[in-house]
């Protein structure tokens, strides 16, 4: 049997929460979606509070992914651990709280879905994703796995890509904010994206309002970062996956707005 699963690229601030709630569920129907996963990171910005987490949850997601943003809102600290769709990076050392790997039960189908953060330019503190990927996927069966890979550099994603293709059926890339054209099945199955892209407002620098980054760049105080109002844009990626091989037959990127 083949199973539609949708992956969402970072929700940015109330506009993009706002969007999520109003555009996911009927992508959802359109396009016969099985399992959702949202990255919602930035729903605060920098962080996300339990109440946009389940913001995010009602909107249709059923698993939320985090990353180099996790703890940005101190008070996700304890909902983190409580909550078993809600996954921080994996490769988080165990100092920190919460877990970044689990296993959904679709109908009789199980579906893992593990969060990992890049280290190139982001997260130098972390364990190595790879070796940690292949930890996890050790432990425990799934029929399918998905892996959110929260990274900046598209070397450590494509090169993640390679190592955990034909072991697990999807990988996505988020953080960038920009969605890639190199949507693919790679040669031993798996499917792959370098970016999903986001869930914000059109006229922003990543979601965040354009003069702030302006002003940046020019070497000024752009202040605390505000996520502007107007049109926004849903972006991410439908996986076809196969039951009988737990491995991805095509891609499609998707962009409503
Ligand atoms: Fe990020």
């Amino acid at each position: 049997m083949l199973y539609h699963i949708l992956a969402v690229g970072d929700v940015v601030g109330e506009p993009g929460l706002r969007h999520l709630e109003r555009h996911l569920r009927p992508l959802q129907t359109f396009k016969q979606i099985h399992f959702t996963v949202v990255n919602g990171e930035n729903a605060s910005s920098v962080g996300l509070t339990p109440d946009q987490a389940w913001r995010i949850r009602d909107a249709g997601a059923d698993a939320v992914t985090l990353g180099n943003h996790t703890f940005g809102k101190m008070q996700i600290k304890d909902f983190l651990d409580d909550t078993p769709w809600l996954l921080r990076p994996a490769n988080y050392t165990g100092r920190a709280p919460g877990h970044g790997c689990e296993t959904f039960d679709l109908g009789g189908v199980r579906v893992r879905v593990m969060n990992l953060i890049g280290r190139c330019g982001l997260a130098w503190g972390t364990e190595n994703p790879f070796t940690t990927a292949d930890r996890l996927l050790d432990q425990g069966e799934a029929d399918f796995t998905l892996v959110d890979f929260h990274a900046e550099a598209t070397s450590e994603k494509l090169a993640l890509g390679y190592h955990l293709d034909g072991r697990v059926s999807a990988l996505w890339g988020t953080h960038t904010h920009v969605p890639t054209a190199d949507e693919r099945v790679y040669p031993k199955g798996t499917g792959y994206l370098t970016d999903l892209g986001m869930t914000g407002p059109v006229e922003s620098v990543l979601g965040i309002e354009p003069w702030q980054s302006v002003e940046g760049f020019l070497g000024g105080l752009p202040g605390r970062y505000r996520v502007p109002d107007g049109p926004c844009k849903m972006q991410g990626a439908v996986f076809t996956l196969d039951s009988a091989t737990g491995l991805c037959t095509a891609v499609e990127r998707v962009d409503i707005r």
